[in-house]
């Protein structure tokens, strides 16, 4: 069987930048908030049933999702946050067991699930889990960087997340991400040839 890498780690943390720079080398990325934004999307039936869970608030007058009122909605409303995990992240996990039956000359695939450890939906799916990391102060600023979010909701999200400490504990690799670009991607590359000679 094919070798299945869990990418995580907290908000702001550089999964995102990181899984695109293992795309670069020819890695098959799934991407698990790629498909919550695509399952989401206008039109789609699960946007419905958001509708129909949290109101028609939520949606603007072009029919899209507002990504931002939603977040900012279940990251103050534990209750609220429950509610939407319970009813998008079975989908989700569905479309990600789609997509590894999909079949193509990747020599492994890494899935990039944020709440990897939070959920424990994906322990049976992987091999292995890679931590990208930084300081939660750098997470903040990185988060905050990228606008449309703001202080107190980045905190909050970095509450509902695992303590970095744990994550880092769960981890069987892990990527210091808290320099440059370039740094990080030559651990990236570093990491590459590691899976490779695993997978
Ligand atoms: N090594 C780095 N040097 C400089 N900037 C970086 C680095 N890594 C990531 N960033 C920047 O930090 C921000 C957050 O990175 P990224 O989007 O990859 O994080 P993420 O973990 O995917 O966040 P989220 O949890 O919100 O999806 C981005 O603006 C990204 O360009
Ligand atoms: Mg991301």
């Amino acid at each position: 069987m094919k070798l299945i890498i869990g990418l995580t780690g907290g908000i702001g943390s550089g999964k995102s930048t990181a899984a695109h720079m293992f795309a670069q080398l020819g890695v098959d990325i799934i991407d698990t908030d790629v498909i919550g934004h695509q399952l989401t999307a206008a039109g789609e039936p699960a946007l419905t049933s958001i509708e129909n869970l949290f109101g028609k608030g939520l949606i603007t007058v072009d029919g899209k999702l507002d990504r931002v009122k939603l977040r900012d909605l279940v990251f103050n409303d534990a209750v609220a946050r429950k509610k939407l995990e319970e009813f998008l992240h079975p989908l989700i996990r569905e479309q990600v067991l789609t997509a590894l039956t999909q079949s193509n000359s990747s020599p492994y695939t890494i899935i990039v699930v944020p709440l990897l450890f939070e959920t424990n939906a994906y322990q049976h799916i992987i091999q292995r889990s890679l931590v990208i990391d930084c300081a939660e102060q750098m997470q903040l600023q990185r988060a905050l960087s990228r606008g449309n979010i703001n202080d107190i909701t980045v905190r909050a999200v970095m509450a509902a997340q695992c303590p970095r400490q744990r994550r880092l504990a769960q981890a069987d690799d892990v990527i210091v991400n808290d320099g440059g670009f370039e740094e990080l991607k030559a651990k990236v590359v570093e990491m590459h040839e590691k899976y490779l000679s695993l997978a």
